[in-house]
Parts: C-alpha cells; sequence; structure tokens
C-alpha cells in the first residue's frame, strides 16, 4: 500500500506517478465524515464514495435504485473528513447513460455540489465519448469495467467477467479507449487474474483491481468488508482485516447488559 507523508492534497497525477514508479497503492471506499477521516489519515490514497452505498449504507439489494442527491449527501460528507485523499464520486445509474448532457450536468454537480476530485463511470460504448467530453471539461473521469454491477439484471447477476476471449480482448480493447478519452484510472471488477495483468499492460493510467487479481497498479475493497462488518457470504476476493462486525456486537451486548445491570454509568460517568 502507497501511505503518503506529506499534508499536501493528492491529485489524480500523484496516482499516474505510483504506476510510472511500479508504486502500488489502495483505494477503499467511504460513505461518512467520521471513516473518511480516519481512512485520510491512515494514509489511503483514493477514498471512492461508491454507489455500493446503495447496498451497504441504505439497506437497498442492489446499486440499481441510488440516486444522485443520495450520492452526493455522502461525496460532501467525505470531503469535510478527508483533508489529503483523492474523493471520487461515483455517478449512479441512470445518471449518465440517457445522453451526454445529462452525464456532463450531473458529473458537475458530483464537483461543485459534492466537493468530489474526480466521477467514476461504468462501462464503455457511450461512456467513451463521456469520458472525453468530461475529461474536457476539466472533471477528471475514474473508468470501472469487467463487472458492474449497474448492469446487474442485464447481465443476470454478479458473475465474474472476461473469461472468454472474445470477452476479455473486448476488455482490454474497452481499456484502451477509456484511457485514450482521458481516463485517469479504470476500476477492473471481478475479472481472471490474467485479464488484470493484460489491461494494467496495455495502458498507461493506473488499474485499480476487486477480484481482478496481482497485477493491477491499486487494489480497492468495500470499507465494510476490509473492516468485517459485512454480514453474510463474502465474494471471494475479500480479506477482512478486522472483525468489526463482533466488535460492535460484543460492545453492544456489554452496554445492554451494564445498562440493565445498573452498572452503567458509574460515578465516573455522572456530574
Ligand atoms: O461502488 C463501489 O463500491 C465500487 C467499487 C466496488 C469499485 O464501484
Amino acid at each position: 500500500m502507497s501511505v503518503h507523508s506529506s499534508d499536501t492534497p493528492l491529485s489524480i497525477h500523484d496516482l499516474r506517478s505510483y504506476k510510472q514508479r511500479g508504486e502500488r497503492f489502495a483505494m477503499l471506499t467511504a460513505y461518512d465524515y467520521l471513516t473518511a477521516q480516519v481512512l485520510d489519515e491512515a494514509g489511503v490514497p483514493v477514498l471512492l464514495v461508491g454507489d455500493s452505498l446503495g447496498m451497504v449504507v441504505l439497506g437497498y439489494d442492489s446499486t440499481v435504485p441510488v440516486t444522485v442527491d443520495e450520492m452526493l449527501h455522502h461525496t460532501r460528507a467525505v470531503r469535510r473528513g478527508a483533508r489529503r485523499a483523492v474523493v471520487v464520486g461515483d455517478m449512479p445509474f441512470m445518471s449518465y447513460q440517457r445522453c451526454v448532457e445529462d452525464g456532463m450536468a450531473n458529473a458537475g454537480r458530483f464537483l461543485k455540489e459534492g466537493g468530489a476530485t474526480a466521477v467514476k463511470l461504468e462501462g464503455a460504448g457511450p461512456v467513451v465519448e463521456l469520458t472525453a467530453r468530461l475529461t474536457a471539461a476539466g472533471i477528471p473521469v475514474m473508468g470501472h469495467l469487467g463487472l458492474t454491477p449497474q448492469r446487474v439484471h442485464q447481465v443476470g447477476g454478479y458473475k465474474v467477467q472476461g473469461r472468454a476471449t472474445d470477452d476479455a480482448d473486448r476488455t482490454v480493447d474497452d481499456a484502451v479507449s477509456l484511457a485514450q478519452a482521458g481516463a485517469f484510472a479504470i476500476v477492473l471488477e471481478a475479472v481472471p487474474a490474467d485479464l488484470g495483468r493484460r489491461v494494467t499492460a496495455a495502458v498507461d493510467v493506473p488499474t485499480v483491481g476487486i477480484g481482478a487479481g496481482p497485477h493491477t497498479d491499486g487494489q480497492v475493497l468495500v470499507v465494510s468488508d476490509l473492516l468485517g462488518l459485512t454480514g453474510g457470504r463474502l465474494p471471494r476476493f475479500v480479506k477482512p482485516y478486522a472483525d468489526l462486525r463482533g466488535v460492535i456486537t460484543d460492545a453492544a451486548k456489554a452496554f445492554t447488559a451494564e445498562v440493565a445491570s445498573g452498572d452503567y454509568p458509574g460515578p465516573e460517568h455522572s456530574y
């Protein structure tokens, strides 16, 4: 993980330098002020206000229902908590798919109202043209290829992508097109490790993998997965680095028990 020590805010150009120097870097999702503050102070260089917010924070069963206003609310909170990290706002489903004008207007809101440094868009095709327009307008774009969860109903589930040779070749071509259009980085989700390697070699902008193997320039995880807060079955690529679900459960049980027994509050907690 790349940890920066200076107080200078990072920019998208630092990420390109990481790639040029062969330095791998971390990206984590963040959805609120306090978590953003902790992650920023820990030296995480990129915070993604992912539309995974819909599932992780709001309890939706996919990212499809997430709105621009919900994303902006949380992007502002993360921006207030992050002093140095690059903050990327994830553009939600149907905020950029209808037409380039919609995409331009909504992306502008992420920078103007949300305080984001950049936006993230899923897919290629028409998104390539939008990426070029946004970049020309001064709005940095992070691409997202492989598994694109906003298309879950089209794809028929959360499945590994790019296993067939033609799918893999198309993903490499799409990454090259996005990079040529000006994307400053590309997320690669749920693809075979060899495709992660191929895409990373094909583009001079950094790739950030999630379930894309060890060869990408950066790695991203959803923060609640990283912290062991997410319940249920986790995807194979998730490595929990803590057991916050256990910690919170124990703390809540201890508090409940001490309130019931009268042990809390003690004299030291009373005025
Ligand atoms: O919304 C999100 O959290 C994401 C990451 C999984 C990359 O897009």
